[in-house]
């Protein structure tokens, strides 16, 4: 039964994560933001509670949850560090979800389980220079030599490069027929012809790591083709799929996580002989804040239960991943706003939440590209 809200259950989790992230991740969120430092203390603790597996089958190393629950996950790290909530986005939903949902069962034991128990970090390598929000311009060679592919090319924006070990990779198998050469690869760090570019120095997120992926004649396993051959797109747009409610998830705890802070900060701040919480111009902004918080998380709640139970979600996620985005900046900025020019000074949440939360229009998809999806749903394709 679909109820679009949330369990006993599911706050039970909520209130697990966030006494977690309030004590182990809350503290060195500056720090970490200021140094563009991996929290790999607190990703390894993550682990350990199981929180890197929540929506896997138990027998693979997961926790057996359902998408909201890990959904939860996602809106609580995010709530006190956006870079945080996105190293566990990616993780699950595009570096293990794809090897779950197409693995073979040798590919589930021998990746799928460090990944569930976050022994290992996984990623996922669709954008290049030349294929970002047209991921069907996919450069990127596998070369059939037999026994193994020949992968060459370059990967840009990878979320938790370089510190995944475990990557879901898109390349080309057969030329010019389109987006039915591509294919799906899983391949491991370490490997031979396998480096990494340049650590991106970002405006937001900037605890978790980002770098581009160099592959110079790298042999990958016959074994590691993930699904068949030629079916790489149709992996990759159901991968998207499923993460759009991640970085959903992850916009909604910024958001919450700001919000939080301006209503505690209009309680106190005293102007005009009476805290400015009470004066309209703010208790309004708050009550809009909270209106566009409590509407992301319907469409996410909902998205994320569709998907639990195998109904179409596709246009449902893309809807909410472009609002959940887009009043996260909203939110944020108005949360600023509240603070004035406090707000603006290095230190304070708002301020790190407020270039966090930027992010989350662009990647997994620009919400421009989540209209697309979202028209698309509605139209079907153009007429030829
Ligand atoms: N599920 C399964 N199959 C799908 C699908 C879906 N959601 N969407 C499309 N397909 C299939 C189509 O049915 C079609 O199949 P046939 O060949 O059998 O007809 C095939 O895929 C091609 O579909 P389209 O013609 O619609 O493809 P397109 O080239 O027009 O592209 C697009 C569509 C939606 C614009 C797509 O390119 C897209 O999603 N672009 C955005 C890419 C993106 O989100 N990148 C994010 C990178 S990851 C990231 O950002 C992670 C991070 O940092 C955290």
């Amino acid at each position: 039964m679909m109820l679009f809200k949330t369990t006993e259950q599911h706050e039970a989790l909520r209130k697990k994560i966030r006494e977690f992230a309030e004590k182990e991740v809350k503290p060195h969120a500056f720090m970490m933001d200021k140094e563009n430092m991996f929290p790999d203390e607190a990703i390894r603790q993550l682990g350990a509670m199981g929180v890197m597996g929540i929506p896997f089958e138990k027998e693979y190393g997961g926790q057996g949850l359902d998408v909201l629950s890990y959904a939860i996950a996602v809106e609580e790290l995010s709530r006190v560090d956006g870079g945080t909530g996105v190293i566990l986005s990616a993780h699950t939903s595009l570096g293990t979800w794809p090897i779950a949902a197409f693995g073979n069962e040798a590919q589930k034991q021998k990746y799928l389980i460090p990944l569930c128990k976050g022994e290992k970090i996984g990623a996922f390598g669709l954008t290049e220079p030349n294929a970002g929000s047209d991921a069907g311009g996919t450069e990127t060679t596998a070369i059939d030599k037999g026994d193994h592919y020949l992968l060459n090319g370059n990967k840009i924006f990878i979320t938790n490069a370089p510190k995944a070990d475990t990557y879901v990779i898109f390349a080309v198998t057969t030329p010019d027929i389109g987006t039915r050469g591509i294919s799906a690869f899983i391949v491991e760090k370490g490997w031979e012809g396998f480096t990494f570019g340049d650590h991106y120095d970002k405006l937001g997120i900037r605890s978790s790591s980002t770098a581009e992926l160099v592959f110079n004649d790298v042999k990958v396993p016959k074994e590691n083709l993930l699904g068949e051959e030629g079916q790489g797109f149709k992996i990759a747009m159901a991968t998207l799929d499923g993460g759009r409610i991640g970085i959903a998830s992850q916009a909604l705890g910024i958001a919450q996580g700001a919000f939080e802070e301006a209503v505690a900060y209009a309680k106190e701040r005293v102007q005009f002989g009476k805290p400015i919480g009470f004066q309209q111009a703010i208790s309004f902004k708050i009550a809009d804040m909270a209106t566009k918080l409590h509407t992301a998380r319907l469409l996410i709640y909902q998205a994320a239960e569709l998907k639990e139970y195998h109904e179409p979600y596709g246009m449902e996620s893309a809807m909410a991943k472009q609002y959940a985005s887009d009043i996260a900046l909203e939110v944020t900025n108005d949360a600023l706003q509240i603070f004035g020019g406090t707000g603006y000074l290095k230190g304070m949440e708002v301020e790190r939440m407020y270039r966090d939360a930027k992010i989350t229009t662009i990647y997994e998809g620009t919400n421009e590209i989540q209209r697309v999806v979202i028209a698309s749903h509605i139209l079907g394709k153009p007429p030829k």
